[in-house]
């Protein structure tokens, strides 16, 4: 094995051009072992902020929805006073699941469906039958137990550590990393932006074989007709994500984001001259994968069920007027669809060999794949697991 580039944490990106030689990357089992994952899903889901829902999602006092966080159920809603507040979705009396929907709206309180405990939108316990003879229980303990909440670019995100690390050290300088500017998604103004479309997709695979897919583009020129139409320099394999603050261009004939290379819609306010025509894409490990284009964001939300399955929603935000005027974003939408869909086919065409003995040593990064490594290394890292570490 060759040197690893550098990790400086999650989301690190090559600055500099290609290096040479290969990497190897993880054993096939960790992609598969169920222990494993269960050790990622506490070390990584569970300690770390986590993008959960959108936050438009909760229109009202009383929306709610229930997410999977690592080996958790997670109730996010919106308080009387319009704040966000996410619980466990664990009954504090003998443990049911407090909603079973995947989505609802109630309009005060949250009551369990196994005896009737009742909650207010904060988490306390406000009543429950037979109230009166127990005594013993004192409500302010018998609380739903609650996580740490943050918003960004119109997500909310969830932590289940005690101490969360800081958002603005992991979540937002990923993104800052990849971008080189802090303020450059902040141009997008992706918190505003009305959702147009949202797609989910049930991927047969494991989460880390979706997220490192993300960061390549060695496959682009292969699986992607569509993609490297409108941006040319992709069918050489250099991922947007290889080089620092790098946007793909679109092709001098291409007209915008589409799947036939039309044209899209107006650009998003914020969006400078040098971000025009150019597309970014930026993972956020463990679960976001960003894509912001000059007329629209694109955000992957991640969630690892098992060791081979991960369930992706898909996000296509526009403008507002976009949305409420009901324009077609049929060939809009259609192009990541695709891209989407073709990655994902990718994935679960993987995750079959990952119990190979083919595959029981790995297999190897080329160097246009090269930053890969350093995603391992954090994975490794997260884990104690030195021994997965490229030497
Ligand atoms: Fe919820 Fe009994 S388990 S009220
Ligand atoms: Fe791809």
């Amino acid at each position: 094995m060759t040197t690893p580039l550098a990790a400086t944490g999650p989301g690190a990106e090559a600055a500099a051009g290609p290096a040479s030689g290969l990497l190897s990357t993880l054993p096939g089992h960790y992609y598969t072992d169920p222990a494993l994952f269960a050790r990622e899903q506490e070390r990584i889901f569970e300690a770390g902020w986590f993008c959960a829902v959108r936050s438009a999602d909760l229109a009202r006092p009383g929306a709610f929805r229930t997410v999977s966080v690592g080996r958790e159920s997670v109730l996010v809603t919106r308080n009387r006073s319009g704040d966000v507040r996410a619980f466990l979705n664990v009954c504090r009396h003998r443990g049911a699941r407090l909603c079973t929907a995947e989505t609802g709206e109630v309009r005060r309180s949250l009551q369990c469906p196994y005896h009737a405990w009742t909650y207010d939108l904060d988490g306390r316990l406000v009543a429950a039958p037979n109230m009166a003879d127990m005594a013993d229980v004192r409500r302010e303990d018998r609380g739903l137990i609650g996580v740490h909440v943050r918003e960004w670019l119109g997500y909310v995100w969830v932590c289940l550590a005690p101490e969360p690390p800081s958002f603005e050290a992991t979540v937002q300088e990923a993104v800052t990393r990849r971008l080189g500017d802090a303020a450059a998604v902040e141009r997008y103004g992706a918190a505003d932006l009305a959702l147009g479309r949202r797609i989910s997709y049930d991927v047969a695979a494991n989460w880390k074989l979706v997220i490192e897919n993300f960061m390549e583009c060695y496959h682009c020129g292969t699986i992607h007709p569509e993609l490297t139409d409108v941006l040319p320099e992709f069918a050489d394999g250099y991922a947007a994500q290889y080089y620092v603050g790098h946007g793909a261009e679109f092709g001098a004939e291409v007209a915008g984001f589409t799947v036939d290379g039309g044209a899209g819609f107006d650009r998003l306010d914020g969006v400078t001259e040098g971000q025009d025509r150019r597309y970014y894409a930026i993972t956020v490990p463990p679960q976001v994968f960003l894509n912001l284009v000059p007329d629209h964001v694109i955000v992957h939300r991640m969630f690892p069920l098992a060791p081979d399955r991960t369930l992706i929603e898909c996000d296509w935000l526009y403008r507002p007027e976009v949305v409420e005027a009901g324009a077609d974003l049929s060939r809009s939408v259609e192009l990541f669809d695709r891209v989407n869909r073709q990655d994902f086919d990718a994935c679960e065409r993987c995750q079959p060999a990952m119990s190979s003995r083919a595959y029981r040593d790995g297999g190897v990064l080329v160097p246009v794949e090269h930053h890969i490594a350093e995603f391992h290394s954090w994975v490794a890292g997260m884990l104690g697991d030195s021994a997965a570490q490229p030497d």
